[in-house]
């Protein structure tokens, strides 16, 4: 992760020496268009009345702008007074537009200058402010600013000599310019807000994507709770954090006198001890009102599908495969920044699934911590096994709300394409959760268990299979399985992140890179009374 940008407020002040001045501009819709315009020489189509004079008269007196109509995405520059630069964004028509198509094109905007030689780029926050809230608004830029420039490049143009530093580019200064002084604070809140949530979706994103070679069981647990053990002291927070923060790691010794025999069965291939982290944030405050809340993450650094192998061709990408447990701890370690009110703790089972002749095989029964029995159909469906252990371990600490979050079924890709399949045994928990991805803009959708898929998962030697007898509706029945390891009374959701833990149709998600969706759909529901 590399950041070239400071981020700042000011008030708006014309004669700052600033290289570009970055405004807005709407369509008029058709009715609109027919009122009489004021300006004789500006486009009939385009709305620029909430600009300040320096900014709008110097593209409402140039005849050659009337063809710009503040079309959605649409862009031109054009040359303000003393000699600073101005670039006008269409956002379309007003009403139509939505956060997410803000965040869209100001990730954009973003591309557009970020190779550019501009030192100093100025946001006129009250372009932006469509929801009448600049502290949201800032929140919004700002995240997608970090987003955006999110680049995994640690493995390009790596210097032999390394007294020969790699090239340091000048980081430009952006602001964010404000009309009144008491939009300072609220921005200022929202340009924190925003960071904090960003850093953790690219924290999340650099775990994803950082390579199988490198990126093994033992490392995965080392740098999750490495990060979390200076969550209080980090220079990049600057919120003083007064919870309790703890940290358990499980290592074999403890994960076998766990008998969680359905993780190590995945792990018995790997040449790595396998992981179970047990992170917990308990605020200062607790009542007997406030409320726990699990969170559950696969965390396969690397899944070849074991005896069941993967063919060669979906294979690669499946250092992805612990998406779910970056995913969690990205919501977890946000939370704890932002003060969620709520008890959370954040379980993380961690292996690869290999081949060796020590690795588990199709045919096998196996006793999970629960003491239910699985027989094994598919050494490929391991995620549902490592789940199987750590949720029923998760229970030991009775939370009241469990969600867990894992790259599990391609059935859920096919089925949903690039949107997050929610399951669960309680609808409004499933609600609840759909409300916050609703509120984040991102792409959640209930699949449902039905009966059948409960039975098809029934083994005639075991308990359990870990595959339905026919792919159909693989996702849910996957969802039926992981049932049988939440004890009564607890609220359990699953959300299956196979189709979204790569995103390249948004714009300020890398291509082929890890996306960290759901993650501000979980920090939005973490912080949720
Ligand atoms: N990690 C995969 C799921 C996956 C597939 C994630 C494609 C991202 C993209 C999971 O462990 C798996 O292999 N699932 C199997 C289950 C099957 C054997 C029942 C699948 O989806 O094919
Ligand atoms: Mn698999
Ligand atoms: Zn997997």
């Amino acid at each position: 992760m590399n950041l070239n940008f400071n981020l700042n407020v000011e008030l708006f002040d014309f004669s700052r020496k600033s290289d570009l001045k970055i405004v807005s501009s709407f369509k008029k819709s058709k009715d609109k268009k027919k009122e009489n315009n004021t300006s004789p020489t500006t486009s009939t189509s385009i709305d620029i009345k909430h600009l300040s004079a320096e900014l709008r008269n110097p593209f409402s007196n140039v005849d050659t702008y009337k063809n710009f109509e503040g079309d959605y995405n649409k862009f031109l520059y054009y040359p303000l007074s003393k000699g600073s630069m101005g670039l006008m964004i269409g956002l379309g028509e007003k009403d139509k537009l939505t956060a997410e198509k803000l965040r869209q094109s100001i990730a954009l905007i973003y591309k557009a200058i970020s190779d550019k030689m501009y030192k100093v780029v100025e946001f006129d926050i009250s372009s932006f402010n469509i929801l009448s809230d600049v502290s949201k608004t800032a929140q919004i830029l700002t995240e997608t600013l970090y987003m955006t420039s999110y680049t995994f490049n640690k493995y390009q143009n790596i210097k032999v000599d390394k007294k020969d530093k790699k090239d340091k580019k000048d980081k430009k200064d952006i602001i964010f310019s404000v009309r009144n002084s008491k939009e300072i604070t609220l921005v200022k809140e929202g340009i924190e807000k925003g960071k904090t949530i960003a850093l953790g979706v690219n924290f999340a994103r650099d775990l994803v994507n950082e390579v199988p070679n490198v990126m093994n069981s033992e490392y995965l647990a080392k740098v999750i709770v490495d990060d979390f053990k200076h969550l209080k002291t980090s220079s990049d927070n600057k919120v003083k954090i007064k919870a309790k923060l703890s940290a358990k790691v499980l290592s074999l010794k403890e994960i076998k006198k766990e008998k969680m025999n359905l993780l190590l069965a995945v792990n018995a291939g790997s040449v790595y001890e396998p992981r179970v982290l047990y992170l917990n944030y308990t605020p200062n405050k607790v009542t007997k009102n406030t409320k726990h809340i699990a969170l559950v993450g696969k965390g396969l650094t690397f899944d070849s599908g074991g005896y069941s192998l993967k063919p060669s061709t979906s294979i690669v990408g499946m250092k992805f495969d612990m998406a779910g447990a970056a995913t969690v701890y990205g919501a977890f370690r946000n939370s704890i920044l932002l003060k969620s009110d709520h008890i959370i703790s954040c379980f993380i089972g961690i292996t690869d699934n290999l081949v060796s002749s020590k690795a588990y095989l199709p045919d096998a029964v196996i006793q999970g911590r629960s003491g239910k029995t699985v027989e094994i159909i598919s050494t490929d469906a391991e995620g549902r096994l490592v789940l199987a252990d750590v949720l029923n371990y998760s229970m030991d600490f009775r939370p009241k709300i469990v969600i867990d979050v894992a790259t599990l079924t391609g059935a859920c890709v096919r089925a949903l394409g690039h949107v997050c399949g929610v399951m669960g045994n309680n609808k409004e928990l499933i609600k609840k959760i759909l409300n916050a991805a609703e509120a984040q803009d991102e792409r959640a959708w209930e699949l449902p268990i039905f009966e059948e898929y409960r039975d098809d998962i029934k083994s005639t030697i075991a308990d359990l299979r870990n595959t339905g007898n026919s792919s159909n509706a693989g996702a849910q029945k996957e969802a039926a399985f992981l049932e049988h390891f939440i004890k009564e009374g607890v609220n359990w959701a699953h959300l299956d992140i196979a189709g979204v833990d790569s995103a390249s149709h948004l714009n300020y998600c890398p291509k082929g890179s890890a996306s960290g969706l759901m993650i501000r759909t979980l920090t939005e529901f973490l912080l949720h009374k």
